[in-house]
């Protein structure tokens, strides 16, 4: 399938998991690519593989915790391909705590990177998406549907993505563009790899966190999802998160 002809994707996060698996698949689908991840090295590794394909993709180091940078980044897109279709939000990060013991700046972080930048980028992004009658899909997570144990900041991170994706919905919808959220479960990146728990964990409740499926999804699984509410396809989806969670939030 080549659905993406002609449309220029702005991709945060893209350096690793599903970031990277959302890049690679816009590009096979041949959309130009503008990626963009804080990890420069492992970005730049990673889009050069991409480019070989003979596929057209820019790699922008950029911290999305940096307002003006992300207003930057938008602007250098548009700059660098004309246009701008589909904005993707995924750059995030997780932190697993007891409550009482968090930090306020730990707070702060978790909800600079994975709330305060989608709203920004949005804003930054809104503008050109106008022209292109493009969308937008941000990455929330179940943790925007139930609450995750020890997981308060970023559970409330990803209620924020989820509700301003809808809120965008609802104001852009007459306007033509669509804004969308997914929501994954467990997904088998360094995010989820990496995770470290706090001490005197509740593993019974720590199990609410498990998917009733026995295994994690593959990047690409969630890459395919996003990919077709970027899509003509999902012409008249709005307003929508889609779950992938392998069950985790039917029971
Ligand atoms: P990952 O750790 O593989 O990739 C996250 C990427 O975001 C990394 O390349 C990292 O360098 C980048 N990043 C982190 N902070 C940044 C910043 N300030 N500026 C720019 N880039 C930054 O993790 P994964 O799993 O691919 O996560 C992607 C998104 O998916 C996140 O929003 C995460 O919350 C969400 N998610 C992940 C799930 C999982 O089980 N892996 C489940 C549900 C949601």
């Amino acid at each position: 399938m080549q659905r993406f002809q002609n449309k220029v994707a702005f991709v945060t996060g893209a350096a690793s998991g599903i970031g990277l698996a959302t890049a690679q698949h816009f590009a096979r689908e041949g959309a130009r690519v503008f990626a963009c991840d804080m990890n420069d090295a492992l970005l730049r590794e990673e889009m050069a593989k991409i480019a070989a394909q003979g596929h057209s993709v820019t790699a922008r180091v950029l911290d999305v915790t940096d307002n003006a940078a992300c207003q930057a980044a938008v602007a250098e897109a548009v700059d660098v391909y004309g246009q701008l279709d589909i904005l993707c939000n995924i750059a995030g990060i997780s932190l697993f705590s007891h409550f009482i013991e968090m930090k306020l700046s730990a707070w702060d972080k978790v909800i600079a990177v994975n709330l305060t930048s989608v709203a920004v980028l949005c804003q930054a992004a809104l503008p050109h998406l106008l022209k292109s009658q493009g969308n937008i899909v941000n990455v929330a997570s179940t943790a925007a549907l139930v609450g995750l144990p020890y997981n308060a900041a970023y559970c409330a991170s990803k209620a924020g993505v989820l509700m301003l994706t809808k809120s965008l919905a609802v104001d852009f919808a007459e306007h033509g563009v669509r804004v969308n959220a997914v929501c994954p479960g467990g997904v088998n990146t360094p995010l989820a790899q990496n995770v470290t728990l706090p001490e005197n964990t509740n593993l019974q409740v720590l199990g609410r966190a498990f998917p009733l499926l026995p295994m994690m999804a593959d990047p690409s699984e969630i890459a395919v999802s996003i990919a077709y509410l970027a899509s003509a396809e999902a012409r008249y989806v709005t307003g929508s998160h889609l779950v992938i969670d392998g069950g985790q939030t039917a029971i």
